[in-house]
């Protein structure tokens, strides 16, 4: 038996049981995984809510690190011993130890310590796709991008910095915006005191940035819209504010000739190989320095409810770990 989250139906944060509940072998293609530290997200508040539907009892949690304590038949790239991380399907990775597919697992560099990769796979794989596949950045654009100073923000920053790109973030406080400029985001604008509609037409001369990567939803999407230039790009990828309202087309027609795309980490995962081409290139920026993985909360896996708490709340910053 491990210590693990459960939900027997979905809700509030109140839903979530530390419960024992048993573990077993591993299947063919499978290992047993023994965490060290759990990473917290905002797709977990989705699953946890029902936002995104998942057959119930569930566990919870999309991302771990930790130790490969047992391997089951035909899996060639991991042994016993191994330090691992993972981001992705099966949900369920709120919990001491688990089994998963080794095929969503990379190897770590002895450089990144589990902490360090329970809080950046999810988040620093998002980043890596928006900014190089998504929208591919060449260095020299200004961007936008909404919650600056979360953890997919704080990453962002200095992502964008390390590439040559001009970030302009939006943060819901003086505070957060003070900690997105440290991290290297060029302009930031408080969008609870600002209007970042007209701040973006004033700090690109009135052009428009060619992209917006939006994980806000609902109050940010038509303001993100009226931000780009021409054949802009609208990124929309969450909804911490809640889902995006059904929208004419012609919303795109209108404002230039607009793309839009609603992308997911797990699609751009999908295949081994990119899921080893992506995660080369973050465990590489993070190893340059140029990226530095900010874990700003720690909460014990117990407290859970709290940390879920928080994050809904708007209080937490940066990366945060769950730690068993
Ligand atoms: N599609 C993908 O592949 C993918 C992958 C990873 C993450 N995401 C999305 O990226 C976003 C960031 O994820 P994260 O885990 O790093 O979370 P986070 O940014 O640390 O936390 C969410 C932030 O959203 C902002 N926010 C604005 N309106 C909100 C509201 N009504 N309720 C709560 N928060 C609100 C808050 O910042 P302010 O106070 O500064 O407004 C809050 O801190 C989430 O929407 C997540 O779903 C998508």
């Amino acid at each position: 038996m491990v210590k693990a989250v459960r939900i027997q139906h979905t809700g509030g944060p109140e839903v979530m049981e530390y419960v024992d509940v048993p573990i077993g072998e591993p299947g063919p293609g499978e290992v047993r995984v023994r965490h060290h530290a759990c990473g917290l997200n905002y797709i977990d508040v989705y699953f946890r809510t029902g936002l995104y539907a998942q057959p119930l009892p569930a566990g919870l949690g999309m991302e771990a690190a930790g130790v490969v304590e047992a391997v089951g038949s035909g899996v060639g790239h991991l042994r016993v011993g191994d330090r691992v991380a993972y981001a992705g399907r099966p949900v369920g990775a709120y919990a001491e130890a688990r089994i998963m597919p080794a095929d969503n697992i990379v190897r770590l560099p002895d450089s990144i310590s589990f902490d360090t990769a329970a809080a950046m796979m999810l988040q620093g794989l998002t980043v890596q796709y928006l900014f190089h596949r998504t929208f591919p950045l060449r260095g020299g654009e200004t961007i936008l991008f909404h919650a600056a100073a979360g953890g997919v923000g704080l990453i962002a920053c200095q992502w964008a910095r390390a590439i040559g790109v001009t970030m302009i973030g939006t943060v819901g406080s003086d505070a957060k915006a003070e900690l997105a400029k440290a991290h290297g985001c060029a302009h930031v604008i408080n969008y609870n005191t600002e209007n970042f509609v007209q701040r973006v037409r004033e700090i690109t001369g009135g052009k428009g940035v060619p992209v917006v990567y939006d994980s806000i939803g609902r109050d940010t999407f038509t303001g993100s819209l009226d931000c780009l230039s021409p054949m802009g790009m609208m990124v929309s990828f969450g909804s911490a504010s809640g889902p995006v309202p059904a929208f004419s087309l012609n919303e795109l027609a209108s404002r230039g000739s607009l793309f839009i795309t609603r992308p997911s980490l797990m699609n751009y995962t999908a295949k081994r190989e990119d899921l080893e081409q992506m995660a080369a290139q973050l465990f590489a920026m993070v190893e340059s320095g140029k990226v530095k993985i900010d874990i700003r909360q720690r909460y014990p896996l117990s407290e859970v409810q709290q940390a879920h708490r928080d994050l809904e709340a708007r209080k937490t910053t940066g990366s945060t770990l769950l730690i068993p």
